[in-house]
């Protein structure tokens, strides 16, 4: 995964024996200790690590979880009660895993806006970027089903508003959430096969991850300057450099994960969801997790039938439209200058599509009735326009601030006046000095 020349040399003979049958420790050495950085990463960059992370946690909770649940609609609430008291450590392990989740979504939603932040998509990326779309996806699937486990009112009603979803699709909706429901309803196929995939898919996350990851490493980590990088003085090596500054946006992360398990460990699940599954009671508002909210207010905003669009397609096809235009992201972006810091006009636009994003998830926590309504459909119409009308237009008419010719003359820029400013490269480690 280096992408480059290696400069790994054993120093033991068993080093030496190994690296000549099954090079790994080269492959790690080159990746992640001599692997050279930008010498400017600030701490937006740190969220791919924090990811690796949250991604691993999940994995290890969520196979002691189901070393103790039980995948039957007569069980499965039970056996996580069961989980909450009897089983050693099992509300922590519970709390970890429900709580995971949010954080793995809180740390993929930065990471996203990051990358929209310093046009990190742009070519040659292009490919790292589409990779990440394909986690985004793949971890709402995991969530979706991993939510509907607990066998609660709210897992319960809201498998079976999102799989009615489906049947908006002509033709073979009814087919598809026929397969999705193993019947004509949620019941115990359902069940059955939810967690099954909810079992597989963080693995198939682990191998996409892989690739992204690879992919990151052939074009190289990009920066706030935007600017690639020209000479050895702009990098620095990933160990010490990198590690520890990940290493402590880590323990930072991890302290606000732990004041959600061990102080409100229940602030971002919904309480009927302690309320074993209903079929005849349908709970007075179904309301998926936080972090689909903003999906779910495009999904209510098309009340009105587009051509021979009826309003239910029309708002199916805006919610996977919100999550497909990511795709093409790319290619909608016309700006020659990558960072959103040289950017006036791009900055401002992004800013507001944050405040926009954030607004629509408040919006998805609400009912579709008075004012919420036209205000889900303005921003949803602004949702769109950012993608589809700014970022194509912005490129071609907004004049970027100057651009530094180097990430170094940056760095020692934005050092001017400080005390003590370092000459060009003085903080590269010995590997990847000129
Ligand atoms: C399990 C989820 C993910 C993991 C473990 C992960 C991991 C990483 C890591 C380790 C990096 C390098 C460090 C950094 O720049 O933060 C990175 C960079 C990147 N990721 Fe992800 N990622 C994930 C999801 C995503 C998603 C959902 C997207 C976009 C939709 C995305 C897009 C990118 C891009 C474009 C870069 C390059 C950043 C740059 O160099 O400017 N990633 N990722």
């Amino acid at each position: 995964m280096s992408g480059g020349h290696s400069t790994y040399s054993p120093k033991t003979g068993i080093g030496r024996w190994f690296d000549a049958r099954l090079p790994l420790p080269r492959l790690v050495h080159d990746s992640f200790v001599s692997y050279p950085v930008p010498r400017n990463l600030n701490y937006a960059y740190t969220f791919g690590g924090i990811l690796s992370l949250m991604l691993a946690v999940q994995i290890v909770t969520g196979i002691v979880l189901a070393m103790h649940y039980a995948a039957s609609t007569e069980l499965a609430f039970g056996s996580v009660e069961k989980i909450m008291r009897d089983v050693n450590s099992g509300w922590l392990l519970r709390y970890l895993h429900a709580n995971g989740a949010s954080m793995f979504f809180i740390a993929v939603y930065i990471h996203i806006f990051r990358g929209l932040y310093y046009g990190s998509y742009k070519a040659p990326r292009e490919l790292l970027w589409i990779l990440g779309c394909i986690i985004y996806l793949l971890m709402m699937a995991t969530a979706f089903m991993g939510y509907v486990l607990p066998w609660g009112q709210m897992s319960f009603w809201g498998a079976t508003v999102i799989t009615g979803f489906f049947t908006a699709i002509p033709l073979v909706g009814e087919w598809i959430q026929q397969l999705l429901l193993g019947g004509f309803a949620v019941d115990n196929p359902t069940l059955n096969r939810f967690f099954s995939l909810h079992y597989l898919l963080p693995f198939m996350i682990a191998g996409v991850v892989v690739l992204h990851v690879w992919a990151l490493h052939v074009t190289g980590q990009t920066n706030p300057t935007g600017i690639e990088v020209k000479s050895k003085t702009d990098t620095v090596a990933f160990t010490p450099y990198a590690t520890i500054k990940d290493g402590f946006a880590m323990i930072v992360f991890l302290l606000v994960f732990a004041y959600f398990v061990f102080y409100i460990p229940n602030y971002l699940g919904h309480a009927d969801n302690y309320i074993p599954a209903n079929p005849l009671v349908t709970p007075s508002h179904i309301v998926p997790e936080w972090y689909f909210l903003p999906f779910y207010a495009i999904l209510r905003a098309i009340t009105f039938n587009i051509g021979p669009i009826d309003s239910k397609l029309g708002g199916v096809l805006a919610m996977f439209g919100a999550i497909a235009v990511l795709f093409v992201v790319p290619w909608l972006d016309t700006s020659k200058v990558r960072s959103a810091v040289y950017r006036p006009w791009y900055k401002l636009f992004f800013w507001l599509f944050v405040i926009n994003a954030i607004f629509l998830g408040w919006l998805g926590s609400r009912p579709a009735e008075g004012w919420y309504i036209p205000a889900m459909q303005v921003s949803t119409l602004f949702y769109f326009a950012f993608f589809l009308i700014v970022m194509p237009l912005l490129g071609l008419i907004e004049t970027p601030r100057r651009l530094p010719n180097s990430i170094t003359e940056a760095v020692l820029e934005k050092n001017k006046g400080g005390a003590a400013v370092q000459p060009a490269g003085a903080t590269a480690s010995p590997e990847t000095k000129g």
